[in-house]
């Protein structure tokens, strides 16, 4: 053991106080640490200390002198940290042993005050709280709003390119790329909406639950809530410093998020193969093949289709580290960070992804144009022209339309492109006025339902989705 390990040991015994004699053994100083990964809230965790240590102060349980070297103390070893010059140790077990520990080293037995009133499992619950608002939930919020800005820039440059709309995979009924778009916009929006919805849950204040019953001293939770801006203390010790709900929430709103990813980045996948070609990936968001020269590969929009297992996995496990916890705080809590920092990590990578591939992404709108009539997807309007002109109900006009279209098949050629005579031998109140209903076009300028795909609704929704999501 080096001697600085065994020192910080030394020191960790301090904090546990006197009733353990020998270090802990290697094996479970290693399966113990969460050192390793919970130093990323540090900066909570300094926050939360400096608020506390404020309000020890106010209510006269600790001398506001030892206050005051308490919070410079934390403000210095915050500046080491970012600095790079902090040393964290396992010995310490966690970023709040580490923290205490150094401020001792720095300021001497006043540190050992901090503590008053207050147990690592409410400064845990505090600090992992206001992580998941202040980084987690701020940082898919702004994610997907740039997302969203993408997608609205593209539906506005394409609310009135013509693509074939599907169900099942089979071309369905011509749609604009634009309303297609703007689908996906009200997907993240959703997201943004279950981001903003955990963001008011998760914004009670644990602090002061001290280890699991409160505490008798004169503390002053209002003023410790409103100091690390939530809005309210919690109103119940015990559920305080055992509830992990929003992180649960959170890894909730990011697998869905991860759902919308995947979907989107599958269509990706479709559109820019050599089979589709409706769209081109930019080479910034494509690699080629080792082996065989012409290809590019959507790389990126994989990768993202693929990360929702990952992510999705982080909520199971951490859905599974909570099952069946007795109140209150068990060390089965502790392993909630990981999932909740890697989920972040991978789903902030996605969307910035796929907001570069979207903003970057070149659309062949004659392809698309092209594809948009094959496969008969204007039988409905002929359908639906049958019962506005002729006044058929909708069921016959539907066989009369399964003829056509069996003509066309038996011709090689589209609905259009058949003659007035053999529409005629089908139904013989047809005229020339259906070819009008015939066309891609007015198909989709006919579909002005609110929420349809004409390019004039389009051209309203994206102003609409402009003021919803961008304000
Ligand atoms: N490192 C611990 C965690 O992440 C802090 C709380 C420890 N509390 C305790 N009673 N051992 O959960």
């Amino acid at each position: 053991m080096t001697d600085k390990n065994a020192t910080d040991q030394k020191n960790a015994n301090a904090l546990w106080g006197g009733r353990f004699e020998a270090g802990p053994s290697a094996i479970m100083e290693e399966i113990n640490a969460s050192i390793g990964f919970d130093k990323r809230l540090y900066a909570q965790d300094i926050q939360g200390s400096k608020a506390h240590c404020a309000m020890l102060v106010k209510q006269k349980i600790i001398p506001a002198e030892d206050g005051d070297k308490i919070a410079t103390g934390l403000d210095q070893i915050l500046q080491e940290i970012e600095s790079g010059n902090f040393t964290f140790s396992a010995a310490l077990e966690d970023i709040h042993m580490n923290v205490e520990s150094r401020l001792r080293e720095l300021i001497g037995p006043a540190a050992g005050r901090l503590h008053t009133a207050r147990s690592r499992n409410d400064q845990v619950a505090t600090d992992f709280k206001l992580w998941v608002r202040d980084v987690a939930l701020t940082d898919l919020d702004v994610g997907l709003k740039g997302l969203q800005e993408a997608l609205i820039n593209q539906a506005g440059s394409h609310a009135n390119t013509i693509m074939p709309g599907f169900t099942h995979l089979q071309a369905a009924q011509p749609v604009t790329f634009g309303h297609h778009m703007l689908a996906y916009v009200e997907m993240f929006g959703r997201d943004r909406g279950r981001v903003a919805d955990c963001r008011t849950r998760v914004n009670e204040n644990p602090l002061g639950s001290a280890a699991l019953a409160g505490t008798p001293y004169p503390i002053d939770r209002h003023m410790t809530a409103s100091a690390l801006g939530f809005d309210r203390p919690t109103a119940n010790s015990l559920d305080a410093v055992s509830d992990r709900d929003f992180a649960l929430e959170y890894l909730n709103a990011a697998s869905i998020t991860a759902m919308h990813l995947s979907r989107l980045a599958e269509e990706m996948v479709i559109w820019c193969s050599a089979q589709f070609k409706f769209v081109g990936m930019s080479d910034k968001f494509s690699t080629g093949s080792s082996i065989m020269p012409q290809k590019r590969n959507p790389d990126a929009a994989e990768l993202i289709r693929s990360k929702i297992g990952r992510i999705v996995g982080c909520y199971n496990s951490l859905m599974l580290s909570m099952k069946g916890l007795p109140l209150a705080y068990s060390k089965d809590m502790q392993e909630d960070k990981e999932p909740v920092f890697e989920a972040h990590d991978h789903l902030g990578l996605c969307v910035a992804a796929m907001t570069g591939m979207i903003a970057d992404m070149k659309v062949h709108k004659d392809n698309m144009r092209a594809a948009a009539g094959a496969g008969y997807t204007t039988a409905t309007d002929l359908a639906d022209w049958l019962v506005a002109e002729l006044g058929m109900p909708f069921r016959d006009a539907h066989h009369v339309v399964g003829s056509t279209v069996k003509l066309a098949e038996t011709k090689g050629c589209d609905l259009d492109q058949l003659s007035l005579e053999d529409l005629q031998a089908i139904e013989p109140r047809i005229t020339k006025a259906v070819y009008d209903v015939l066309t891609v076009e007015a198909s989709v300028a006919a579909r002005q339902s609110f929420g349809g795909t004409a390019p004039v609704r389009v051209t309203e929704s994206v102003k609409a989705a402009k003021e919803r999501f961008l304000k």
